[in-house]
């Protein structure tokens, strides 16, 4: 039985903006991200604490902070190391998202250093922002497919998966980073995580749309008991160390599917495609999700 509610993580502002190579101003950033709010999204990844000289894009992200926490949005935050943590503590901001590859390569690519080594980085900093009281959220990048080694294995993603679970994360992001995964492969890894992992950990499928398959992958993904979705508002994203990966699937396909398959958002479609209107003209590549194509031929 599908659910009747889904909960969407926006990850425009982040996935959505890092792959842009043109500076997008951070008062544009910060409407942007005001107007997605307006259109009833409640969980967000803002920005990154990253180093600037590996994504100069997300270089402001303390204004948007500043700007943007709020009471009423999980506001989220990306942090790969020791010093994004600093960052994030003096940010203010309570909720933290890791990100590490299931893939070795990959990791080594993104973030400079094993798979290995950078749980070693992260477990200390995790159960520390726990006790804390942090909202601490963990993608596994990779989980389907790494543009350098292939297929990943699924014990892999699992066993990674049952670490972030012992050290106390909140949530756990499973991506297929580079569009990559069919729905079968996807019902399969969602199924085996949702029998090995606690209940009580919440579980988001995070899907790019390279090959057009993300919406049959969300639709997968609800039939293996995943009712938590990272998705981006116009399709933007993708991650700069990736080659080949394209946008997230769009906030305004996966809402107008699920909204017509009965099963609530708590996002409407009208604001969110202005919140689309405005950042289009900020972004190099022209937005091609159904829904904002739609909206402009009426
Ligand atoms: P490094 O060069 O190995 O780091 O990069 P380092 O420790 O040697 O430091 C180099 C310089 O960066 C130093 O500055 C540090 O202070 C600074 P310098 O002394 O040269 O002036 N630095 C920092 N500055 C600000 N914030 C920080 C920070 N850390 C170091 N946190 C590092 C290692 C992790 C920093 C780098 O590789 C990095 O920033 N990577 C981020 C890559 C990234 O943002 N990728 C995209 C996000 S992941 C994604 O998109 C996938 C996802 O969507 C899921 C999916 O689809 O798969 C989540
Ligand atoms: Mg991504």
């Amino acid at each position: 039985e599908l659910p009747q509610r889904v909960s969407i993580i926006e990850v425009g502002p982040r996935d959505g903006l890092q792959n842009e190579k043109q500076l997008v101003p951070a008062q544009e950033k910060i409407k942007f991200i005001q107007k997605l709010k307006a259109s009833g999204i409640q969980e967000m990844e803002l920005t990154s604490f990253v180093s600037p000289k590996w994504v100069p894009q997300m270089s402001d992200a303390e204004q948007i902070i500043e700007h943007c926490l709020d009471d009423s949005t999980r506001n989220l935050v990306l942090v790969p190391n020791e010093k994004g943590v600093s960052r994030l503590l003096s940010s203010g901001c309570k909720n933290a998202a890791f990100f590490v590859g299931v893939s070795h390569t990959f990791n080594q690519k993104n973030i400079n250093k094993s798979t290995r080594d950078s749980m070693e980085e992260l477990a200390p900093l995790i159960k520390d922002l726990k006790r804390n009281g942090f909202f601490v959220r963990a993608c596994l990048s990779t989980a389907f497919y790494c543009p350098y080694e292939g297929k990943v294995d699924e014990q892999e993603v699992l066993a990674l998966s049952e670490e972030f679970a012992a050290l106390g994360v909140d949530e756990l992001s499973v991506a297929d980073t580079i569009g990559l995964a069919n729905p079968q492969e996807v019902f399969e890894l969602f199924s085996l995580l949702k029998h090995h992992l606690p209940s009580t950990l919440l579980i988001a499928a995070h899907f790019h749309d390279t090959r057009g398959m993300a919406l049959a992958n969300i639709f997968s993904a609800l039939q293996a008991g995943i009712d938590r979705f990272d998705t981006s508002a116009g399709g933007l994203g993708g991650c700069p160390f990736a080659p080949g990966a394209t946008g997230n699937v769009a906030t305004e396909d996966a809402v107008f599917m699920l909204n017509r398959m009965g099963i609530s958002t708590g996002i409407q479609l009208e604001p969110l495609l202005e919140a689309v209107e405005f950042i289009a003209p900020f972004v190099s590549r022209g937005l091609q999700s159904r829904q904002f194509l739609l909206s402009k031929t009426g």
